[in-house]
């Protein structure tokens, strides 16, 4: 599914689940584009994004384009990771990351890539700026485990996947045991 302009406006009471498209889908490799328009269509799309994360088990990050919209927006909220430092739910449009300091090598799963989780090092530390769904700027720095969040998300928009990121498939690539 990739929404244009015509299918963002019109009326929209009902938030939605949308379908999330999963490696290797083509769609996940485009690089998106900056929203422009700060209106009542993009703030529907942002709660059928986040609608469709919450469903996701222990999801902690959604991005535009895994829903087929190849818009620059992001959601991370890491705050039911127990531990963890966060700044709540981030709703991020047109986030760009300004500062990175240090690396980290931790776990990363993904809506996208199901069966999978993987090995990935990322900054330890960034600054980010974005705007909010208003278009109000945002500044924020965050480490640990939510500014992983965020690199990840923000990798999504470039058409980046954490696979994309392994130093090797063979020795960082691990099957998701299935739940039964
Ligand atoms: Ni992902």
């Amino acid at each position: 599914m990739w929404m244009n302009s015509t299918q963002w406006s019109g009326e929209h009471s009902f938030m939605a689940v949308l379908p999330v498209l999963t490696y290797p889908d083509s769609r996940l490799t485009g690089v998106s584009k900056p929203v422009e328009r700060f209106d009542s269509a993009l703030r529907d799309f942002i709660m059928d994004l986040e609608e469709t994360m919450r469903v996701g088990p222990g999801s902690v990050g959604i991005a535009a384009p895994q829903v087929g919209n190849l818009h620059r927006i992001v959601i991370v909220d890491v705050s039911e990771k127990k531990g963890v430092s966060h700044h709540g739910k981030l709703i991020l449009v047109n986030p760009e990351i300004v500062v990175r300091q240090g690396s980290l090598v931790g776990r990363e799963g993904c809506l996208s890539v199901p069966d999978f989780t993987g090995n990935v090092s990322r900054a330890e530390r960034i600054r980010f700026r974005a705007r909010d769904m208003n278009g109000a700027i945002i500044d924020i720095q965050c480490e640990g485990y939510e500014a992983r969040a965020v690199q990840h998300e923000i990798d999504h928009l470039d058409g980046l996947l954490f696979l994309d990121r392994l130093s090797s498939r063979r020795t960082d690539l691990f099957p998701r045991k299935k739940k039964s």
